[in-house]
């Protein structure tokens, strides 16, 4: 009979795949030896492998290029990153050497884009979408880059206000964009989107508010769909009445000429995903094309604002497990290092699932555990896959260490999770380590941040931290990866 661990994943899945192999009984990801990150760092740790960023954003660009070919396609393909998927400067300036663009959520964006520009890293033509719902201070930090010279930052306006609000802090005419506000999907508690005008709203409020000011152009229709771009008639037909707005605005709208359709390309969640990015690209295009010919109007240059894709892929966490607890005849709980509410917060808010797998041990037999966190908070646990509704791993040992490895947690479980910030029962924020490699290929690792100390959380909450606080001797270092 087929025990082990690795008869477990070579019977459900393909397996090895291009970025998890297995050497010896140790887990590489993108030929990372794991192991020794853990041998060298300690658990827990959460790492960012920076060189997937260049990666995805170069299969993007292939992907439209392939399918504007194809399609003999007349307009062009801007990719744009949406910095609330991770702000770090590491991720900005990897994603920033593959001449793209930026889209932004709020006003201390602007401040990034503005230190980015000093540097270097965003030229002067690079376009810098402004989304969210504008009030005071980033109405204000929009207004400032944009008196300053930068005519490629672009406003998209979400409410009847901010075409006003704008205009007072800008000194010269300006380029907008308009978000649609899409109906959601029929399964959700309402109908339409917060964010954004209605599909109704948006050809009368550019004639009342757009069309004779001398100020403002309008240049984009912003489309963005809360589940993502997926194969389901709810997307398809939802993006047949962003076209059908468009071919309308653009007919009285000369100056109208690019379509933004958002972030939302899914990423690999589990060792079964399946997704062609290629085919769902091409029928995008296909479906812009047929539309605008049938109208008689040009094609407009589209824009995408990938955030998950861009960064999710490049994260991951690892813990270890501390210990086993037998609550019953069949619950086995294994307990990690951490917890999932705060390093992974997504599993315990939205029920997301991120690919997991043991980092060592893969000879050994198997058992199905749930995993708990090291808070008291009993929604702190994690206990199924994305494909499977359960989870497996290599059986505890007292004596003999199990690490596990969440895999692509790259994208907004820092801002939620407040990296930095106070965690859930005080348990501290794990190490973050960045991997990246040389110019001769090798890896390369390096210390991003080190885990949090007593009197990090101590010094937030208000406490007297120039009173010596006793640190905790053990730092959860196990260098005995097996
Ligand atoms: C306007 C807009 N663009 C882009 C994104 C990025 O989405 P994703 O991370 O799914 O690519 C979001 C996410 O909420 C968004 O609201």
């Amino acid at each position: 009979m087929n025990t082990k661990y690795i008869d477990l994943i070579n019977q459900t899945y393909h397996f090895p795949q291009e970025e998890f192999t297995l050497e010896d009984e140790h887990l590489r990801f993108h030929g990372i030896e794991l192991n020794q990150v853990v041998a060298q760092y300690g658990s827990p740790l959460k790492f960012t492998y920076l060189p997937k960023i260049s990666e995805n954003i170069y299969r993007a660009k292939t992907w439209f290029a392939n399918a504007m070919e194809k399609y003999q396609y007349k307009g062009n393909y801007k990719y744009c990153y949406c910095t609330k998927s991770s702000h770090f400067q590491h991720v900005l300036n990897e994603a920033l050497k593959n001449d793209i663009h930026i889209e932004t959520s709020s006003a201390f964006d602007i401040n990034i884009v503005e230190q980015l520009k000093a540097k270097g890293k965003i030229k002067v033509d690079t376009f810098v979408i402004c989304n969210g719902f504008k009030r005071d201070q980033y109405i204000e930090n929009i207004g400032r880059l944009i008196n300053e010279g930068h005519r490629n930052c672009i406003p998209i306006i979400d409410n009847y206000e901010e075409i006003d609000l704008l205009s007072d802090v800008i000194k010269n005419d300006f380029q907008v964009g308009i978000r649609i506000a899409s109906e959601e999907e029929p399964k959700f508690e309402f109908y339409t989107s917060r964010l954004g005008i209605g599909y109704r709203n948006i050809v009368p409020f550019y004639k009342n508010q757009i069309k004779n000011n001398e100020k403002v152009e309008l240049k984009m229709l912003h489309f963005f769909i809360n589940t993502g771009i997926c194969d389901n008639a709810y997307y398809w037909n939802e993006l047949a009445k962003c076209l059908k707005v468009y071919v309308r605005l653009k007919k009285i709208c000369p100056s109208l000429d690019s379509l933004n359709i958002g972030g939302g390309f899914p990423i690999k969640n589990s060792l079964a995903f399946e997704y062609d990015y290629q085919y769902m690209i091409d029928e995008i295009i296909n479906q812009i094309k047929i539309t605008c010919d049938e109208a008689l109007v040009s094609v407009p240059n589209i824009f995408t604002e990938f955030g998950s894709f861009t960064v999710g892929e490049t994260g991951g966490a690892i813990y270890e497990i501390l210990y086993q607890k037998q609550q019953n005849d069949r619950e086995k709980w294994n307990m990690i290092d951490s917890s999932f509410i705060t390093t992974l917060p997504d599993t315990w808010a939205i029920n997301k699932r991120f690919i997991m797998l043991p980092i060592n041990r893969w000879n050994d037999e198997y058992e199905r555990v749930l995993l708990g966190g090291l808070t008291c908070d009993s929604d702190d646990y994690y206990n199924s896959e994305q494909n499977r509704n359960a989870i497996y791993l290599p059986k505890y040992k007292k004596d003999r260490p199990l690490y596990i490895g969440f895999f692509n947690t790259g994208a907004y479980q820092e801002t939620i999770g407040g990296y930095g910030g106070l965690q859930h029962c005080l348990i501290p924020q794990p190490k973050h380590i960045l991997i990246d490699r040389d110019t001769e290929g090798n890896i390369v690792t390096s210390l991003f941040n080190p885990q949090q100390k007593a009197e990090d959380l101590l010094k937030i909450l208000g406490y007297d931290v120039n009173v010596e606080v006793k640190e905790e001797k053990r730092e959860i270092v196990n260098h005995g990866v097996s």
